[in-house]
């Protein structure tokens, strides 16, 4: 301003807001609490009030497919179709956004569209779906926000499954799309250089997520990963780092398709089914390919990989490097995938790119045709991946059956389709559209009976509580058994939850972190019944219903007693489901490694994660999936430490002398320089309190209690709840987000 000029002007801007180095590179390790304000409201500019629901039903769906069916069979100059179809494209689209989806933590999937956001637009494995989602520009045009990318380019790849001949099983609506980049999903520990040339080759070098090599026992996939390789959907199909060795191709397969959550039969009519349909593209070196989307040129608009060589598309496309299609006939469902793969021996060879790829020994084999120029024809090929199908025992065995009875495959693959492309949206009451299904009850949607009864009236409620609350359990037990069924809930993929009641069912009645929950289901088992035998006009109350009701009785009672009268709402609406109807296996993924809430912390935590996580970061992966915000996050937490939820009985955290009463206790004594915190194990584990006046022990603390006096920004909120004007705040917030995690799962209650 002195010398006259702007003081943001000049030849001397060396950076401006957001340029780099991050707190995270000054600061490596850090918490990001940040994190749990991704893609909030401020990024959403569709606002709070927006309805997807009534927009998506005001959709004329067949039109819309009639659109996309018309779209698939076209071709634009800019990127010409291959055998004049879009389909198989736009199929790789599909299940590469439904592909990154892992059970561990319910993270990835179709639901949102990451696809069109980075790190994932410009993984190299999702090399030109930039044009795929752009060829479908036009139609998420015309229907603009009635229609989800998310959605559009699942129902895409339906579509061109079902023009190609292929029978789908249904399709729901209902994703809504993410308005950022997901800046926070753990997605392996490699440094991917996106400026290197990306191909097959750069995966030859060791990755650091796996144990062992590929013919060790042990050899397996570190949590919650479900790709072998950094920026890669699943495998590389050239077999492990490029090695073109199938039965260890296999062997990758097996450990990622069953981190998606499918099993074998699933994941041969998904390999096999996929791979009906169109080709794989290696025309050109992966060097001559220019940066991915995320890093190239200003004039490429968003578009990634530049191909200079001839227009860069058609005939000369470069994607994945390798060069070829499976079957004689790309664009029509029939079963010449799997007979070829069997009736032939195949041989490596490697494509134009120089990678590594099979083709049949037998030069009589049929051939299959040049995806642009017309008469030209080229071998079938095959991946390392597609002969581990072969290879492997077991998939072997499946493939044979999927072979002789061409109609069993098709269903087996239309069954495995819908569950990749929905298994990340959660209840069916998520669903929209016509051809949702929801009359269809499958086991991976984790199916809870409908409502079968009328429910309790504001006076049952009124009995029930003080029934549940004179039978003799504390406060305490009454909150953890309902925090406990409410907490396993995932938002990432919607599920858990205490709906359902599975907290009386295994494997969660098993767990040890749960076991203090289980006189208290007894208890609630016997409230339920009683009740069922005598209400009037056949109204009944659930257990799942119950397990709520008694936390919610408790935490009234705990906020009385601290002199705060709330009122804990309540809806009545839950229903009990059955073993048969629960994945065991699969919802043992749900059982918590670290959670901090109840401060607990699995045996295997230090070996699972080779000392790289610390246990609070874990907690915040936790508060995440409960879709806390910061502050809701140290409120909960907050009230949990008031009300003794550890899950052994431990004192840790529990900074007050008046258990089971909501007080802001634990706040005013972390954030309080009285006392003296000092570690109380050689890991750094455990810490205790010394009183420094009389160097007295006062409280032990775990570093799940810690956290919200180390974290500046957790710590800024605890300090509001200090405050002397804090209390009550605190108490009002706290019921604020148990209601809120109470009812996550609650989907019935947001129609
Ligand atoms: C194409 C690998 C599973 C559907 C490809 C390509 C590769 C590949 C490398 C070529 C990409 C290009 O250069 O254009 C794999 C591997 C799999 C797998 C390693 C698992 C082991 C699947 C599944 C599906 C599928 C489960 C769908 C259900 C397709 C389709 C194409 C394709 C339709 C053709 C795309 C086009 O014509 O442009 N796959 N894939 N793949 N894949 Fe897969």
């Amino acid at each position: 301003v002195l010398s006259g000029k702007c003081p943001f002007g000049g030849d001397r801007i060396g950076g401006s807001f957001t340029t780099p180095p991050t707190l995270e590179e000054w600061y490596p390790g850090r918490l990001r609490v940040e994190m749990l304000h991704q893609n909030g409201p401020q990024a959403d500019p569709l606002g709070p009030d927006f309805d997807y629901r009534a927009a998506f039903a005001s959709i004329d769906y067949e039109q819309l497919k009639a659109d996309i069916k018309a779209f698939l069979t076209s071709s634009v100059a800019w990127w010409p179709s291959d055998y004049g179809h879009y389909g198989p494209q736009m199929i790789r689209m599909a299940w590469h956004s439904a592909g990154t989806y892992r059970i561990a933590d319910g993270r990835g999937g179709a639901g949102e569209g990451l696809q069109r956001f980075a790190p994932i637009s410009s993984w190299w494995d999702n090399g030109n779906t930039d044009k795929s989602r752009r060829l479908i520009w036009p139609i998420k045009q015309k229907y603009g926000n009635a229609l989800s990318w998310a959605d559009l380019m699942v129902l895409t790849g339906t579509c061109a499954l079902e023009i190609m001949g292929f029978p789908t099983y249904g399709f729901a609506g209902g994703r809504r799309d993410a308005w950022e980049a997901d800046n926070a999903t753990y997605w392996g520990p490699e440094l991917w250089d996106p400026t290197a040339p990306q191909s097959p080759d750069a995966m030859v070098t060791r990755d650091k997520r796996w144990r062992g090599t590929n013919g060790d026992p042990d050899y397996d996939l570190e949590n919650p990963l479900a790709a072998s390789h950094q920026a890669l959907i699943y495998v590389n199909p050239e077999g492990p780092y490029g090695s073109g060795d199938p039965l260890a191709s296999a062997r990758d397969i097996r450990i990622t398709f069953t981190r998606m959550a499918m099993n074998d039969e699933e994941t041969v009519a998904l390999i096999a089914g996929g791979h009906a349909f169109g080709k794989s593209h290696g025309m050109v070196k992966a060097d001559r390919v220019g940066p991915p989307p995320e890093i190239a040129p200003m004039e490429a608009m968003g578009l990634g990989w530049h191909n200079p060589e001839g227009p860069g598309f058609a005939e000369y496309t470069m994607t994945n490097g390798i060069e070829g299609s499976w079957s004689p006939d790309p664009t029509q469902w029939d079963n010449s995938y799997l007979e070829n793969l069997f009736r032939f021996e195949w041989k490596q060879t490697r494509s134009p790119a120089g990678a590594l790829q099979w083709e049949p020994t037998d030069p009589d084999a049929p051939r299959t045709p040049d995806a642009h120029v017309p008469g030209r024809t080229h071998p079938l090929m095959m991946m390392t991946s597609d002969i581990a199908l072969k290879t492997d025992p077991v998939y072997r065995e499946i493939c044979e059956r999927f072979l002789n009875d061409f109609e069993y495959f098709t269903l087996q693959f239309s069954k495995a389709w819908y569950k990749l492309t929905h298994r990340d949206m959660g209840p069916k009451e998520r669903y929209l559209g016509p051809e949702a299904r929801i009359e269809d009850d499958l086991l991976w949607q984790d199916p809870i009976p409908p409502v079968d009864h009328p429910l309790v009236d504001e006076a049952d409620v009124a009995a029930l509580k003080a029934d549940i609350l004179g039978r003799g359990h504390s406060v305490s037990d009454l909150a953890f058994t309902a925090f406990s069924a409410a907490s396993t809930y995932r938002n990432s993929d919607k599920r858990g939850g205490a709906n359902g009641g599975r907290l009386a069912l295994a494997p969660q009645a098993g767990w040890a972190v749960n076991r203090r929950a289980a006189p208290v289901v007894e208890t609630l088992r016997a409230v339920a019944a009683d009740f069922n035998a005598r209400a009037a006009g056949g109204r009944k109350v659930s257990l799942a219903d119950l397990i709520v009701l008694g936390g919610c009785a408790a935490v009234e009672v705990a906020a009385r007693d601290a002199g705060v009268a709330v009122a804990v709402p309540f809806a009545p609406g839950r229903m009990d489901t059955t073993p048969d109807l629960t994945d065991a296996e699969s919802f043992e993924w749900l059982k918590p490694v670290v959670d901090g809430f109840r401060n607990y912390v699995d045996d295997g935590f230090s070996e699972i994660t080779r000392g790289r996580v610390a246990p609070e970061q874990v907690f915040l992966d936790r508060a995440n999936l409960l879709a806390l915000t910061a502050p809701e996050w140290v409120a909960l937490t907050g009230g949990l430490r008031a009300l003794d939820l550890n899950h052994d009985g431990a004192r840790h955290g529990i900074f007050t002398d008046r258990v089971g009463v909501l007080t802001n206790d634990f706040f005013t004594v972390l954030t309080s320089m009285d006392y003296e915190w000092k570690k109380a194990d050689a890991a750094g584990m455990s810490f205790r309190l010394d009183d420094r006046a009389t160097g007295e022990t006062r409280f032990t603390a775990t570093r799940c209690d810690l956290v919200f006096g180390v974290n500046a920004q957790l710590r800024a909120v605890a300090e509001v709840y200090a405050g002397a004007d804090g209390h009550e705040r605190f108490v009002r917030d706290f019921v604020k987000v148990w209601d809120k995690v109470m009812t996550l799962d609650r989907f019935d209650l947001r129609v």
